[in-house]
């Protein structure tokens, strides 16, 4: 096991009723932006019990609507603004990943003097941030409870990530029961997220890692039992509520430090968003298998082996079958129960002009990871996802 620092600053408030806790963003002052996507949070009504929670609280409100799905940076300029004209004292997201990520860039802009993309591009350029509050309403990212914000900028086909220790909430709410709303393609999407996450912190060649392995792997198992029974019954408590908290543990670093190496799958399918803005957990589900074919050798045999006994109870005794049965059950998981698509034409990507030059964007951001991957590697990857 590697050496590692690892803290875990946000308080979690989890279950049914908990958005009452939203009182305790005046410990960090009075002026709140409250930044929302496209209106989900005003059809299903936690838009109207955030807004009471608040004003009762004494808090006054500014809002930054219409955050995108792959959150764009002109919104975030919008919100940075937004908090400099009228010295707001915190920021508080409602919704998916999309709209916590843009809050954090938001917050961390309010800090910085030059123009937010910066902030994306250069994450050590972030030296501060106003306070992060989120209330979850779709279980994937994790960035409820993570230190990392991706941003795009579509003008120049580009999706990063950025980190920092301040981008990690102060505080976050997760309520199971909204995500009831939830649509079945974003709840496949989302399943499929979380299970990459877990994905990219597991497979490493570290030995001496058992702690997280084994958590790893019992994450998986969660998500492969109850991601079908949300697919199939969105209000069903328990699958809500164990997906919620697994995505939430899958990216906090506590299966990846000691353990992991670079990411490898994200950095591939942020290339696919940038360049035709498609659904990530989407993008992940489909290259996923794909890349494991990609890499199985007598080398990861073992490791994807390893998976398979371990998750999905596989008793070949021969690595390499072992691995091949993994695979399979991995792309069965995604594509028969998930219903997810199944290839790139599927989510509408009909040409293969950029994949050259995503490719060799994707392969500068997996440095150092599981087993390393060219450029040449990365189209090869994207043809057979194709
Ligand atoms: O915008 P609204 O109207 O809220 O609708 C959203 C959006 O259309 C909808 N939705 C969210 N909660 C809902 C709901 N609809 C009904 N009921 C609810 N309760 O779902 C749609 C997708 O939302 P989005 O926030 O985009 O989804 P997700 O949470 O999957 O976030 C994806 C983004 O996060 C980034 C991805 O790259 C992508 O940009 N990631 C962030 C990470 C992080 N911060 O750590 C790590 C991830 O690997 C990922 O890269
Ligand atoms: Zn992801």
């Amino acid at each position: 096991m590697y050496n590692f620092t690892l803290q875990m600053p946000t308080r979690i408030h989890f279950g049914k009723g908990q958005i009452s806790h939203l009182s305790e963003l005046k410990e960090s002052g009075s002026k709140v932006l409250l930044v929302y996507g496209g209106g989900s949070i005003k059809r299903n009504g936690i838009y109207d019990a955030a807004m009471k929670i608040l004003k009762e609280a004494g808090l006054t409100v500014e809002e930054l609507s219409g955050v995108e799905p792959n959150p764009k940076i002109e919104t975030v300029r919008k919100g940075v603004a937004l908090c400099k004209e009228d010295s707001i004292d915190m920021v508080l997201a409602i919704g998916g990943g999309s709209t916590i990520d843009c809050a954090k860039v938001v917050a961390a802009g309010a800090k910085y003097d030059g123009d937010a993309w910066d902030l994306v591009i250069h994450p050590e350029k972030i030296q501060g941030a106003l306070p992060i509050y989120s209330v979850l309403t779709l279980s994937a990212t994790g960035s409820e409870m993570d230190e990392f914000a991706v941003i795009s900028d579509m003008t120049k086909n580009e999706k990063w990530g950025t980190a920092a220790p301040c981008l990690k909430p102060e505080m976050s709410v997760l309520d199971p029961t909204y995500t009831y709303s939830v649509s079945k393609k974003q709840t496949a999407a989302g399943t499929a997220d979380m299970i990459s996450h877990t994905f990219e912190n597991y497979f490493s060649f570290e030995t001496g890692a058992d702690v997280q392995k084994r958590f790893g792997e019992s994450l998986l198992k969660v998500m492969f039992k109850y991601g079908p029974v949300a697919l199939h019954e969105p209000e069903n408590y328990d699958a809500r509520a164990n997906l919620m908290w697994a995505a939430s543990l899958a990216i906090n670093g506590l299966t990846r430090v000691g353990n992991a190496p670079a990411w490898c799958v994200h950095p591939m399918e942020h290339e696919l968003s940038a360049f035709y803005d498609i659904t990530h957990g989407q993008g992940l589900a489909i290259l996923t298998p794909v890349w494991m074919e990609h890499i199985l050798s007598d080398k990861t045999a073992p490791i994807f082996a390893e998976y398979g006994r371990n998750v999905w109870g596989i008793t070949a005794a021969n690595d390499m079958s072992a691995a091949k049965e993994a695979i399979e059950k991995t792309r069965e998981f995604f594509f028969t129960t998930m219903e997810l698509p199944k290839n790139l034409r599927e989510v509408g990507i009909t040409e293969q002009t950029h994949f050259e030059k995503m490719a060799e964007k994707a392969a500068a951001g997996c440095v150092g990871c599981f087993v390393p991957l060219s450029k040449e590697d990365i189209i090869e990857i994207f043809k057979a996802a194709f």
